[in-house]
This record gives C-alpha cells, structure tokens and sequence, in this order.
C-alpha cells in the first residue's frame, strides 16, 4: 500500500522554542494514525503544516502524492481539515457555512447545497441548520467545523482533536462517522489526547513529545512495549501514599506511580494476582487503610507515562501555553 502521507524530518521554530524536532512519520493510504502527545508536543504545529498552513523550517512532506511546501494550492483541493478549535462563521447559518465550503471547493451550487444538507442530518445539525452559528453550543460548532472538513470528500482528512468538547453521544456518533470514511478508503491523520479513541480508531499510533515521534505501533504493541500488569490501589488518606510505596516497592518491576489528587498509586507488577494477595498483606501490616483496589492490563495512559516521563491525566486538561497563541492565530481556515 503507498503512503498517503509522508513526513520526513521536520522542522519548525518559534523563536527558540523548537515545536517540531525533526519528524518522520508516514501513514499508509486507507488507514488511520493517531498523533498521541502531551499538551505541547507539536501536534497542531504538525497538522498546520500538513494542511498548508505553516511554513516549517526545514524538511519534507508529501501528502496524497503532492509536495506540500511546493505545490500548497494544488494540496488544498485533495485535503480535508478540521482545526483544535472550530473555525466558522459566526454571522452564517451551519447551513449556509457548509453551503459556503462548497463553493470554495467548486462543488457547484446544487451539489453545495445538497451536501451541506447531507451533512447537517449526518452530524445531527438539522434542527439548528438554519440558525446563526452565533448562538450555536461549543459541541455544536465543533460538529458543524467537522462537517466542513468532509464537505468534499477528500481523499486525505486531518482532524485536530475531533471530539475534545463533544458530549458522549456526539462523540460515538463521530466515531461511527469515521469508520464509515476510513471504510470508503479515506486516509486520516488525527491527534487525540484520549487513549480510548485512539484505541478504538487508529490503525497506528504514533507517540510525540517535544515534536518527535518517540514511539510508533498498533494499541497493542505499545502496550506490550510497557509490559506486565498494574495493580492500582486508593488509600484513605493521601498522607498514607508514601507509606504504600516503601511497603509496595519490592512488589514492583516498573516505576510506581503515585496520583495524590486521587489518593491512588498504581503499581506494575508481574505476576498480577499472586502480587495483588502480596500487596494487600503488605499494606496491611504497614496499617495502610486500602478504600478500592484493581488489577488491570496496561492502558496507553500508562504507555505514555513509561514513554514521556508525563502523567496521561496531565493530557486532560488542554490549556498548554500553545492554546492560547492558536486560538489567536487559527481564527480563519
Ligand atoms: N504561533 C506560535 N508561536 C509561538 N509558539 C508556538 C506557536 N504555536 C505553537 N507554539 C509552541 O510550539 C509547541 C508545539 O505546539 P502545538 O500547538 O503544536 O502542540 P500540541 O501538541 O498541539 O498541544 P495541545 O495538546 O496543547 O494542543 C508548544 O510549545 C507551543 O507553545
Ligand atoms: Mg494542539
């Protein structure tokens, strides 16, 4: 299978700060890769770039078979995209924005009309079609930025953080939306600060910190790179965590975590239910009081911990030093 999307040693610059360090990353056509990264680890800047948006300093990419950096015009026609933070028009109608990206790809003025009114009903915006995007909910704009990426059925989508914002529902329904696109042969490159959608998603993970892929594989193999079983306890009182790591320690084949905000630690171990009778024996004779106690396989939180040195639960919240300059910056597409 050729590569949709190819990347090789990007670089970008902003003043000192080195948002992208060199990155290489290929996605095969009809398949979907995940950009997984902390807050700050060049996810936008990378699909800015990939979309024409942004100049990097130095390197290569090629999208559908398309130079970016050398033929960003002809790109735009092949490519479909959504940003972090939607980019609509607040004094338009959804229906009269998606109306208006029809027109911007030549889809004619029948065929605009006609997709804005497909994709309205597929992303449950019928009711509010008609209606200024102005007194449109967060989720709602969202939805309606999302729509426009897939107004003209290119080949090659980029979606930046798709379901940040979006309740449950919204979020299944886009997720089914996905499946059907990657099924009909699209190509997707999407960041995500949740582990489960890229679970569920992604084809191919690539891991990113510091504006390089640090690590690269299906859910499963990232999992199995961390290895072992995780033992995570709640204990009554947070004063008590410490105790529970010196009395947990010799249990322990990896870092051990500790969560303090939720009185939790989380331990890897080998042998997980031989560990979990030990632990249990441990903690009670240090007289730690244990509220909840679980054995679990590892997750992609704790990939991402044993890779980055980060706490996934840091991913959660996504106002990193970047959020405010882009929100500046990618006011319009
Ligand atoms: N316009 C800009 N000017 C200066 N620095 C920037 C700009 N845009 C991004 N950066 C910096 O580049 C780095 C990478 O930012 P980027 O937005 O690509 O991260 P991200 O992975 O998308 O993060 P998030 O999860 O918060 O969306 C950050 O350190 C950010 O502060
Ligand atoms: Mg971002």
């Amino acid at each position: 299978m050729p590569d949709a999307i190819i990347v090789e040693g990007l670089v970008k610059k902003y003043g000192r700060l080195i948002a992208l360090d060199g990155l290489d990353l290929t996605v095969p056509e009809g398949t979907v890769t995940a950009l997984l990264g902390p807050n700050g680890a060049g996810k936008t800047t990378t699909v800015r770039v990939l979309t024409t948006l942004l100049t990097p300093d130095s390197g290569r990419a090629t999208v559908a078979g398309i130079d970016v950096l050398r033929q960003p015009q002809r790109l735009r026609a092949h490519i479909g995209a959504s940003g972090q933070y939607a980019a609509v028009d607040e004094y338009l109608t959804g229906f009269e924005n998606l109306e208006m990206v029809g027109r911007l790809y030549h889809l004619g003025v029948a065929r605009s009309k006609e997709r804005a009114r497909e994709l309205l009903d597929r992303f449950r915006l019928s009711d509010a079609a008609d209606r200024p995007v102005k007194g449109y909910s967060g989720g709602m704009r969202r939805r309606l930025d999302l729509a426009g990426a897939l107004v003209a059925n290119p080949p090659v989508l980029f979606l930046d953080e798709p379901t940040t914002g979006l309740d449950p529902r919204a979020r299944l329904d886009l997720w089914d939306v996905i499946e059907e696109l990657v099924a009909g042969g699209t190509t997707l490159l999407l960041t995500t600060q949740y582990m489960e959608e890229a679970d569920r998603l992604a084809d191919a993970i690539a891991v990113i910190d510091h504006g390089r892929v640090i690590a690269r594989g299906t859910a499963d193999e990232l999992k199995a790179m961390v290895g072992g079983d995780r033992i995570e306890l709640t204990v009554d009182h947070v004063d008590r965590l410490e105790v529970a790591r010196a009395a947990l320690a010799p249990l322990a084949v990896g870092e051990i975590h500790l969560e303090p905000g939720l009185r939790r630690i989380t331990v890897p171990v080998s042998d997980g239910s031989q560990a979990l009778v030990d632990a249990i024996g441990r903690l009670s004779a240090h007289e730690v009081t244990i509220q909840d106690v679980g054995l679990r396989r590892p997750s992609l939180d704790d990939v991402f911990l044993t890779l980055t040195g980060h706490d996934a639960g840091e991913l959660i919240n996504g106002d990193g030093p970047g959020a405010a300059l882009e929100q500046a910056t990618e006011g319009s597409r």
